[in-house]
């Protein structure tokens, strides 16, 4: 049997991962995987997650399963988060959460239920997305279909041509947005795009089906939350999947959740059920510690609160990790203009560079991006950005 298993190709991001690990020169500088980095180029524990992770295991009884939906106090807090306190489809018992493995286990949750509802429905992804979103999407069966989203010449979103593809999409078919910071190309919706896409969704029939892995690192929690909202407040079903991976940094934990707004309060229990027996079916119980820590954060005023700052801190070193950027490239009579880095959010941008120019900087400079030339803007630090802007310019 197992002789018929054909090879597989090298993940976009976990390869460069493992070059990077491989590695032995001291120097290595890996701005590949999207992990959060300090000045000091350690990925940190958040000091309310550790309070609120030692707070709990104190108090804590038993390891007895807690429930295929997971934590109920994370569900309703992650809700809250997302949506906003009193959004009127919580209000009306129209969203549906239940706590998955990671935003991952979110997207794969979200992709069996489209597969269950309407086996017909495509899903719309944007040109790029992240590497990983088509194939786990297609192992539930459902046929991907890609929109153009970023314009790599001159570094913003193709808007109108976004426009044009999606509305070739069918009646009940889904488009897959990034919430914010979107991943890879740091290129996000403005409130403007937001509201005219949703009124084409509205007018065609078309589901958002929204991936929210980095709320609060673009523009502060609302303003990141304003294209969730807007749909939730327009349409009728929408999407929702998120993760905790990178605003509350538990990566390994493994934490995220689908929200799924419905018409009315009857289909959402008939949503629920329906989630619930996919996760049954994909992994039967999720993972407690992570949600857990999380669930206490947003219930305890104080931790929140301190929660809050440090994603103030996460997101300020981000932009300002943007601009020592950008000043260095023209400091040093960069041959590229490469200003639109300080544009973007989050996480990611796209340098622009070619393929052999991204094999030289990491062959010859140590230097580790993915192959798109996505680089994870948080691995750039005070103390290694000259490097970088040398050796690329270098490459150049
Ligand atoms: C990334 O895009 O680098 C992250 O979301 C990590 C991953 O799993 O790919």
């Amino acid at each position: 049997m197992l002789e018929n298993l054909k090879p597989i190709s090298k993940d976009a991001i976990l390869g460069i991962m493992a070059l990077f690990r491989a590695d032995s020169n001291i120097e290595k500088i890996d701005l590949s995987v999207g992990v959060y980095q300090d000045e000091t180029g350690i990925t940190p524990i958040l000091d309310s997650v550790k309070k609120a992770e030692a707070q709990l295991i104190e108090a804590q009884e038993t390891k007895s399963y807690v429930s295929i939906s997971g934590n109920s106090i994370f569900n309703s807090s992650i809700q809250n988060l997302i949506f906003g306190k009193n959004h009127q489809a919580i209000e009306s018992g129209r969203v549906s959460t239940i706590q998955t493995p990671g935003g991952s286990g979110g997207l794969c949750i979200a992709a069996h239920l489209i597969a269950r509802s309407n086996s017909k429905a495509k899903v719309w992804v944007s040109n790029p997305s992240w590497p990983n979103h088509s194939p786990l999407l297609k192992l539930s069966g459902i046929t991907i279909e890609q929109y153009p989203y970023y314009n790599y010449e001159n570094h913003s979103i193709n808007f109108d041509l976004m426009l044009s593809e999606i509305n070739r999409a069918n009646k009940g078919d889904l488009i897959l947005l990034h919430g914010c910071c979107h991943n890879p190309s740091g290129s996000d919706l403005s409130n403007e795009q937001w509201k005219e896409l949703g009124y084409l969704l509205k007018k065609n029939n078309l589901i958002p089906f929204i991936d929210l892995a980095y709320l609060g690192l673009g523009d502060g929690i609302e303003k990141d939350a304003f294209g969730v909202r807007f749909m939730a407040d327009l349409l009728p079903e929408v999407l929702v999947v998120s993760s905790c991976s990178k605003n509350f940094g538990l990566y390994r934990e493994r934490v995220g959740a689908v929200s799924i707004v419905s018409k009315d309060k009857t289909i959402s229990e008939l949503v629920l059920e329906n989630i619930s027996n996919i996760a049954r079916g994909v992994y039967s119980m999720p993972p407690d510690h992570g949600a857990a820590i999380v669930g206490y954060i947003l219930n305890h005023g104080e931790l929140r609160d301190l929660w809050k700052n440090e994603v103030g801190e996460i997101r300020n070193r981000l932009n300002s990790t943007r601009t020592l950027f950008v000043n260095k490239m023209k400091e040093k009579n960069s041959p590229k203009d490469f200003s639109f880095i300080e544009r973007e959010n989050g996480m990611f941008s796209f340098l622009g560079l070619t393929k052999d120019q991204i094999v030289k900087l990491r062959e010859d400079f140590h230097i580790y991006m993915v192959e798109s030339s996505r680089i994870n803007i948080a691995g750039v630090n005070v103390r290694n950005v000259d490097r970088i802007v040398n050796s690329i310019i270098e490459v150049l």
